[in-house]
């Protein structure tokens, strides 16, 4: 009701909110970390559980640190990000223009936005500087995308939500190349669900980084963090 302007724009509101479209895009923003971030028809809604990967790699990032968000959507992992850490240096990627487009306006001057497939835009001069990388990448298995509520399945693009025949063609993708892009003592964050945390740990291992599952039971969600070999080390030590 505070969201509309005149009578009229609430009955338009709620028409569409009971045909179906999601609340967020009747809306046009979501609530992210407490912020309003701008959500066009057909870009991913960014979900409540997905705080939790902001959360922690909120704790890892230091001040003026290099941060890739790749897979970022309406950008809303990168601008509640940038508002909680100082001076840092936000880079975005996401394959979807729809997507890009709102990311902009969401992140606006704290951050760049590229279109393109996950790394492939990103300037070459990132290699071996990115202190924290993270990825929200479609995971859910090809199957299980039918089953999903239609506010997803219907008003969601299929390139936001399908990961594959198991959910992880993506994750795998993302993973397998992080290790030429992480600084030395950087971190990979990525989200997955409990049921598929294991085949993502087992990514991780394979592209020598060594990771860690922490879970969320309050927003059912999980994140798996890869670190490097020397500062894994090192953190064992502590
Ligand atoms: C699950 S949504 C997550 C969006 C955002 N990170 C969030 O948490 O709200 C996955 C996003 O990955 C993007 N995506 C899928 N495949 C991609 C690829 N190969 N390269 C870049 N982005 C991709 C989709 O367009 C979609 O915006």
């Amino acid at each position: 009701m505070s969201a509309a302007r005149t009578p009229a724009d609430l009955e338009a509101m709620i028409e569409r909110r009971v045909a179906g479209i999601p609340l967020e895009h009747v809306l046009g923003w979501a609530e992210f970390c407490g912020l309003r971030i701008a959500v066009d028809p057909g870009v991913f809604v960014p979900r409540r559980r997905t705080e939790f990967l902001v959360r922690r790699a909120a704790a890892l990032a230091e001040p003026r640190a290099v941060v890739v968000d790749l897979c970022c959507g309406s950008g809303a992992v990168g601008a509640a990000l940038v508002a909680a850490v100082d001076g840092m240096e936000l880079h975005a990627v996401d394959i979807d223009p729809a997507a890009v487009r709102c990311a902009r306006r969401n992140i606006g001057a704290r951050g760049h936005v590229y279109e393109g497939d996950l790394y492939e835009p990103l300037p070459a001069a990132l290699r071996g500087r990115v202190a924290v990388l993270i990825a929200n990448a479609p995971y859910v298995p090809t199957d299980e995308v039918d089953l999903l509520p239609a506010e997803a399945r219907v008003h969601e693009p299929r390139v936001a939500l399908d990961g594959g025949a198991d959910g992880l063609d993506v994750q795998r993708r993302v993973v397998a190349a992080a290790p030429g892009w992480l600084a030395p003592r950087g971190h990979l964050l990525v989200e997955t669900s409990g049921r598929q945390a294991p085949m993502t740990v087992e990514a991780f291992a394979r592209s020598g980084l060594i990771p860690r599952v922490v879970r969320s039971d309050e927003l059912n969600a999980t994140v798996v963090i890869g670190t490097g070999a020397a500062l894994g080390a090192r953190a064992e030590r502590c």
